[in-house]
């Protein structure tokens, strides 16, 4: 099927913005006077692997345009509920779900949802890079070849607009035709970023993106982060505290499969309402 260049690449004549580290601001979209519109919205969502349920009636409305990020200890559930979000739970044959998830009207547990359609308007990068055996060219271009009708020149022009939006452009530019396996870890995950923006999607997921990178590169993908909310949806896993109360408007705390607490940032950080959502944070546990 042939589609329209989405808004995201309509913004291919800004080549030339540089993203650079910005001072924290509030949020482009944060309307004082209204609620925040939601991106996905769930509603008693339970979820199982076999007999085993990992997530425990969610019920949560993730804000549009603002970065999110879920935060709890290991296995309490947080990939699990990212993975219901494009359905990649599909690929494991124990996993089932029962509630509500939503993006925008888009049902995400019904069974006529176009997934790979889906994947195109949530993508997901996750811990550890995973470029594609094939050009750093051919990584960007092979979501848009698979979407989208472009001439040469119009994917040459967005594969640089994503690498460029990623902040990669400039030390893969002399290279991309070389092996996107050639890069370090931090090129390697931008590189993921660009490759999931460049089909234009809606929500960017990240499951603990920084926890292989050196300081430098997780310096570079939060400033990314910072920037990209401008465009996107973001919703952020990670281990790392200051990471959430550096990169994140909204944070949810999961615990055991539930979803414990959910407030802005600074609240969650400074003045949280739940005793365990307290005792995390401070680093009692996890
Ligand atoms: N493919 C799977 N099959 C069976 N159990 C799984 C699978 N993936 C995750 N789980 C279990 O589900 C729970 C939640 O896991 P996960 O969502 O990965 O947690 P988190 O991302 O918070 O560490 C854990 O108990 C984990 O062992
Ligand atoms: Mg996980």
């Amino acid at each position: 099927m042939t589609r329209m260049l989405s808004p995201n690449t309509e913004s291919i004549g800004l080549m030339n913005e540089v993203s650079e580290a910005k001072p924290k601001a509030e949020s482009p979209q944060t309307n004082p006077s209204g609620p925040l519109e939601t991106a996905i919205h769930t509603e008693n969502l339970c979820a199982w692997y076999g007999d085993f349920q990992a997530l425990h009636s969610i019920s949560i409305d993730i804000p549009k345009n603002h970065v999110t990020a879920f935060i709890g200890p290991s296995g309490c559930g947080k990939s699990t509920l990212l993975r219901w979000f494009n359905r990649m739970n599909d690929t494991v044959i124990s996993a089932k779900a029962t509630g509500t998830v939503r993006l925008n009207d888009l049902d995400l547990l019904s069974k006529d949802t176009d997934t790979v359609d889906l994947r195109r308007r949530v993508g997901i990068v996750f811990q550890k890079a995973n470029p594609f055996p094939k050009s750093i060219y051919d990584n960007v271009a092979f979501g848009p070849r698979l979407h989208m009708k472009l001439r040469r020149s119009e994917l040459d022009d967005l594969v640089e607009w994503s690498l460029r939006k990623a902040a990669v452009w400039d030390e893969v530019k002399d290279r991309l035709n070389g092996s996107a396996l050639g890069l370090s870890g931090g090129q390697q995950q931008r590189l993921c970023i660009a490759r999931a923006i460049a089909v234009g999607p809606e929500v960017l997921l990240m499951d603990e993106p920084c926890s292989a990178l050196d300081p430098a590169s997780t310096l570079a993908i939060e400033n990314l982060i910072f920037e990209l909310r401008k465009q996107y949806t973001i919703i952020i896993v990670t281990h790392n505290m200051q990471q959430a109360s550096r990169s994140s408007d909204k944070t949810a705390f999961f615990f055991d499969g539930r979803l414990i607490e959910f407030e802005d940032t600074e609240r969650v950080f400074t003045m949280p309402k739940n005793k365990q959502t307290e005792d995390y944070v401070r680093g009692k546990f996890g």
